[in-house]
């Protein structure tokens, strides 16, 4: 499919008021996998609640950079950036209780458990005590991918990791992963999880990865 001409789009700044519109995106973006079914459930009344407040938070967050995709007034992508200029990131941020809320109220505690211990994990073993640019979310609308709106995305994000010359952090799904590679991400960690055990059919695959400093600090 052709990349849509700039005339097209418009990059912006995400607001509060955009909350309900990115948790409909990422439920319906995320949706057609199998770990997100199982994970999230977006179906399920109480995470749905959690994971707007958490999104609402983010939006307000001074560190957080929330951009969205406009395509003739439609909200079609969005990207969530953290940036982490103190080392000491993983010594700060959400409190546990609040985590552990949303795991008691996921709609599988047990997978969300299991997959959030490895994300945060893996992201605390490698980065803890480092300074970087963390992509925290990606979502194209099944309707517009494939015509470079997350290329935009990444494009307009990474240019800030550059800009303070640091490694930028993902985790990445099978979905991403061949884009992220193309931006110069390499593999960091695998991690296979069997969602047989949770009642579904695949083993789903999510790699941690990093792209290094680019050396264009100005
Ligand atoms: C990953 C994702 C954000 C990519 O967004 P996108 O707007 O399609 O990205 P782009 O168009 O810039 O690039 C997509 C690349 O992936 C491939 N691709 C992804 N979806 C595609 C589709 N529906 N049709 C064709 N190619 C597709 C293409 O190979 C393309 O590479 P190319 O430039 O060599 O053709 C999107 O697929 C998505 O929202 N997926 C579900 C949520 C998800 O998994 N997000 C990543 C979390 S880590």
């Amino acid at each position: 499919m052709a990349s849509l001409p700039s005339s097209q789009y418009q990059l912006l700044p995400a607001e509060v008021s955009d909350a309900a519109v990115i948790h409909e995106l990422d439920t319906l973006a995320f949706g057609a996998e199998e770990l997100a079914q199982i994970v999230f459930d977006g179906h399920n009344p109480a995470s749905n609640s959690l994971r707007l407040e958490q999104i609402r938070n983010s939006l307000q967050d001074p560190a957080v950079t929330y951009t969205k995709v406009m395509v003739d007034g439609k909200h079609v992508a969005q990207a969530q950036w953290v940036l982490n200029l103190d080392p000491d990131w993983h010594l700060k941020g959400e409190p546990e209780e609040k985590k552990k809320a949303r795991m008691e109220n996921a709609a599988n505690p047990e997978a969300y458990g299991e997959f959030f211990g490895w994300l945060y994990g893996v992201r605390k073993r490698r980065m803890g005590g480092q300074k970087h640019l963390l992509l925290a979310s990606l979502v194209t609308h099944p309707e517009y991918q494939g015509r470079g709106i997350g290329s935009l995305l990444l494009k307009e994000g990474l240019a800030v990791a550059d800009k303070h010359n640091i490694p930028a952090w993902l985790e990445a799904s099978a979905a991403g992963y061949p884009l992220y590679k193309k931006f110069g991400f390499e593999d960091v960690e695998i991690f296979d999880m069997d969602l047989t055990k949770y009642g579904g059919k695949t083993v789903a695959r999510s790699v941690a990865m990093v792209r290094q400093p680019q050396g264009k600090s100005d």
